[in-house]
């Protein structure tokens, strides 16, 4: 029998209960529910709201919940509709009287919004721990291939020489963006919202600061109504997933564009990739190809509770009970896919012939070439008009520019010397030393600063 409707003479019709509860997903606030309410339970105590023994009763009771939940013995109830009543009916079967004393002085919607605040302090802490392992991953790549020299693209367009290491950092830096957003918004999310009730706040002389110490938060929320109703947490993690998910897209773009066997530079370890039921000789990317895929259900549940948010009058509204699934769906996708893609890249083999293969072909160093002719002293536009009938011409008659003669380009301009042919991969990359290019000095500079970020947050 429901404990709260009291004031009703029929029960919920059967449809109505399977589309109100939030049991079948809010089951796994579980672990947050109990060491809310033993907080909450120990304040009362402490504030002689209820009697020490009846606190230390629930706390037994609550325990042994928890025991139940993890061993698979608890009976969750679809007409008890969540997981707060299902916890605390069943704490009042064990206790008796005192499990009835729980709810003094606190309302399942200020719970609610505690548990999920709990969830999602631990979800954002998990999600940071997985990014750097991701990084960690990164890091070793770009550590390996600091001399590996192979197209930079711009329009997926051959366009200048990069250091591999220099583009598998650039992927460190999109993540560590991810983590600074993903810590800046824990300081919303610490903050105690118990005790403001249903909306108003509660009757009784509570010690929220003693509940927030137990619970770990560091700020209580100033107004009760706003408390109870705010999920802008719960966007806040979408959004940063959201971000995160984008980046993940794009790496795994390119590991599956990088396993053709068009480009050819990398080869995925058989362990991350899957055969086809119909080509016997396939061995696919689906890893990244999911990874890429997932971003679009992340996207859907940011906009969803965004939605849902829209519009939603003060204070609590049963609309709010739609945060919960896009939510645990968010963070399971991006955690998955975090993992995956970290062990996707720790186990990839780099071609690095194929990659300087594709330095010979497509005159990467055709700025360098505008660029040696301004040292010479021709403006950087008249440069860049020669180069590009250089190319022009070089196109037509099948040449590569170390098979150009010295008066085949001096046809083109006089400033150029025998010494034009210095300029290779290795040239062009050194030289671009300023800091964030990819020289390899630059490059190793970058590389200990990412395992300085790294090893800081340990
Ligand atoms: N299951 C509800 C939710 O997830 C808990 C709060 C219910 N509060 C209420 N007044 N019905 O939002």
């Amino acid at each position: 029998m429901s404990l709260i409707r009291g004031r009703f003479q029929k029960e919920a019709d059967a449809a109505v209960c399977r589309y109100t509860a939030s049991i079948p997903f809010d089951w796994r606030l579980y672990h947050y529910d109990i060491a809310g309410s033993i907080a909450h339970a120990q304040m009362l105590a402490k504030q002689g709201i209820i009697a020490e023994k009846d606190s230390k009763e629930i706390v037994r009771g609550l325990k042994v919940i928890k025991k139940e939940i993890e061993d698979g013995k608890f009976q969750f109830k679809l007409e008890l509709e969540d997981i707060h009543m299902c916890i605390e009916s069943r704490l009042i079967e064990i206790v008796g009287d005192a499990g009835a004393r729980l709810h003094t002085a606190r309302s399942r919607n200020d719970q609610v919004a505690l548990d999920l605040r709990l969830y999602t302090r631990d979800a954002i802490e998990i999600t940071i721990d997985y990014i750097r392992d991701l990084q960690q991953a990164l890091i070793g790549l770009a550590e390996e291939n600091q001399k590996t020299i192979f197209p930079g693209y711009t329009h997926l367009q051959r366009a200048q020489p990069v250091l591999l290491s220099h583009h598998f950092l650039a992927y460190f830096e999109m993540l560590q963006r991810d983590i600074l957003r993903l810590s800046d918004s824990l300081t919303r999310v610490d903050v105690m919202p118990l005790g403001s009730g249903a909306l108003a706040g509660v009757p009784y002389k509570i010690d929220r600061g003693l509940v927030a110490r137990k619970l770990g938060f560091s700020q209580i929320s100033r107004n009760s109504l706003d408390a109870v109703s705010d999920r802008d947490f719960v966007i806040e993690y979408e959004a940063a997933a959201s971000l995160c998910m984008m980046h993940l897209s794009r790496l795994a773009e390119e590991i599956i564009l990088w396993s053709t066997a068009e480009f050819g530079f990398i080869e995925l370890d058989e362990a991350y990739t899957t055969g086809s039921s119909i080509m016997p000789q396939k061995k696919n990317p689906d890893v990244a190809e999911l990874a890429r895929g997932k971003v679009g259900r992340v996207y859907g549940k940011l906009f969803a509770m965004l939605t849902v948010m829209k519009g939603l009058p003060l204070a609590y509204n049963r609309d709010l009970q739609e945060d919960k699934e896009g939510l645990f769906d968010v963070v399971d996708t991006l955690l998955s896919t975090l993992e995956v893609m970290t062990g996707m890249l720790k186990t990839l083999k780099i071609n690095p012939a194929r990659m300087s293969q594709a330095l010979d072909k497509g005159y990467l160093l055709a700025t360098d070439i505008a660029d040696y002719l301004v040292t010479k002293g021709e403006t950087f536009r008249g440069a860049h008009a020669v180069v590009g009938q250089l190319v022009h011409w070089a196109i037509e008659n099948d040449k590569t520019f170390d098979k150009i003669k010295v008066e085949e380009y001096k046809k083109f301009s006089k400033l150029i010397e025998k010494d034009i042919y210095k300029l290779t991969s290795e040239v062009s990359v050194k030289a671009r030393d300023n800091t964030g290019g990819t020289s390899p000095v630059k490059v190793e500079e970058a590389l200990t600063e990412a395992k300085r970020i790294l090893e800081e947050k340990k």
